[in-house]
């Protein structure tokens, strides 16, 4: 019977069990889950999506307060252009949550970090560049970068001291996006050392507009092998979305994939960063209950559970404490949108913004519950209490049922106080 630990991810000189743990912001995809993965021999991503609110949170430091009394003036006002984050401040919050991450790394595999470039902050470029040299510095093992195309992100750290050294990869979800990736960047003659393939049924934002029920991983994944090949570029090729089993993994693997990106099974892991009770949201989801809408104002589509608190919400915009998403402009289609019902609904206290959400905000409080598409299989992955709630798992029982579990199988876990 074949599973995927029949194989190996080889990244430089790096052989790793080939499961990849993929960037879950806001800091889902938390450092215990990350070093995990490692320990385990595979690849753990952190996020550095709202980095300043996760050091505030894990070190007590106080970022968000600061830039928050900065701008507090603003508050009012439409006009968020001026809201800028304090670079400073990015690259220690940065540079502490992965130094931290890796202080306590042990085993055989890697940390790497995701950088998203939708996280525009008011200043795109500028936040990029610092964000990622602050996370090389801090000695990450790679960098993904994923939710844009990231046609001058390489260009950006291509004088940092680790541009060659450390591992760098793009996720992308179409073979024209990889394509376009390479043109833009072959004048700095160095390729990516992996791509992640991420099909329409991944959690977090989608590569594909709202017909993406039209499109199939694993005939992106047979295109991009297939131009690789022609090509003779040796990138390897991770899969990501909906692979649920370890033998949806091994079928990918036949393929000619080099490893696979997971993220849903892990987030009823007790490492996981979201909390307890939104972890039984996702173990309770059922199919119908999973949608993809547009209400992100990063205007890519997204997936999430129907109950998410976030939807509908009419919170005022907290950008001057957060402002992830503005523009370059300091515009956000969130504030656009919040305007809009303010002007229509004059003197009420409490408005609702159906279109768009929050994103920020939501998401610091775990309000925005996004899944991925087989969510509603995670019933199927423990154990059902007699209250109604479900077993949390760890990380490593997770981890190796994708490793080692054949035929379709998922392995449920010893019930808890069994060898008590
Ligand atoms: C809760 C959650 C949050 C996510 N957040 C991000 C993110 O911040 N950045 C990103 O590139 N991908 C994000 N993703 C996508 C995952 O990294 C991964 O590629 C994808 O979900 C894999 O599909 P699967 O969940 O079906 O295993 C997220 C996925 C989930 C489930």
């Amino acid at each position: 019977m074949p599973r995927l630990d029949d194989y190996r991810l080889r990244l430089g000189r790096h052989e790793l069990v080939p499961i990849v743990t993929g960037g879950m912001g806001v800091d889902i995809s938390s450092a215990d889950l990350a070093i995990e993965a490692a320990r385990l021999g595979g690849v753990g991503h952190i996020s550095d999506a709202m980095v300043k609110t996760v050091t505030d949170r894990r070190f007590k430091t106080k970022y968000v307060k600061a830039k928050q009394a900065m701008y507090k003036h603003n508050v009012d006002s439409d006009d968020k252009s001026s809201v800028k984050f304090n670079l400073e401040h990015l690259v220690e919050a940065t540079r502490m949550h992965v130094e931290t991450t890796l202080s306590r790394k042990t085993g055989s595999g890697l940390v790497f970090i995701n950088c998203m470039e939708k996280l525009t902050m008011n200043a795109p470029k500028e936040t990029l560049k610092v964000r990622m040299s602050a996370a090389l510095d801090a000695g990450i093992d790679g960098i993904t970068l994923a939710a844009g195309l990231h046609l001058g992100s390489f260009a950006l750290i291509e004088d940092h001291p680790r541009f060659r050294d450390a591992k760098l990869g793009i996720i992308v979800s179409s073979l024209r996006a990889l394509q376009l990736f390479l043109k833009k960047n072959s004048r700095l003659n160095r390729l990516p050392d992996y791509v992640v393939v991420e099909g329409p049924l991944a959690g977090g934002h989608l590569g594909f507009g709202m017909d993406w029920a039209q499109y199939d991983l694993a005939t992106i994944v047979a295109e991009i092998l297939q131009y690789l090949k022609a090509e003779r570029l040796d990138i390897p090729v991770i899969p990501a979305g909906g692979i649920f089993t370890g033998s949806d993994a091994v079928r990918f693997m036949q393929m000619g994939a080099a490893g696979v990106q997971v993220a849903t099974r892990f987030t009823i892991t007790r490492e996981c960063g979201l909390p307890d009770e939104v972890k039984q949201e996702y173990f309770k989801a059922n199919e119908d209950d999973i949608e993809v809408n547009q209400i992100s104002p990063t205007g890519y589509p997204m997936r999430m559970i129907k109950g998410s608190p976030g939807i509908g919400d009419g919170i005022r915009p907290n950008c001057e404490a957060y402002g992830y998403l503005l523009d370059a402009n300091g515009k956000c289609a969130y504030i656009t949108a919040y305007n809009r019902e303010v002007a229509a609904h004059p003197g009420e206290r409490r408005i609702s913004v159906m279109d768009k959400t929050c994103l920020c905000t939501h998401m610091r409080n775990f309000e925005i519950w996004t899944c991925g598409q087989l969510a509603w299989r995670l019933k199927d992955t423990s154990i059902r209490h007699a209250d109604g709630s479900y077993q949390l798992l760890s990380a490593e029982h997770v981890f190796q049922d994708y490793q080692f579990s054949t035929d379709e199988q998922i392995r449920l876990p010893e019930p808890e106080g069994a060898n008590a």
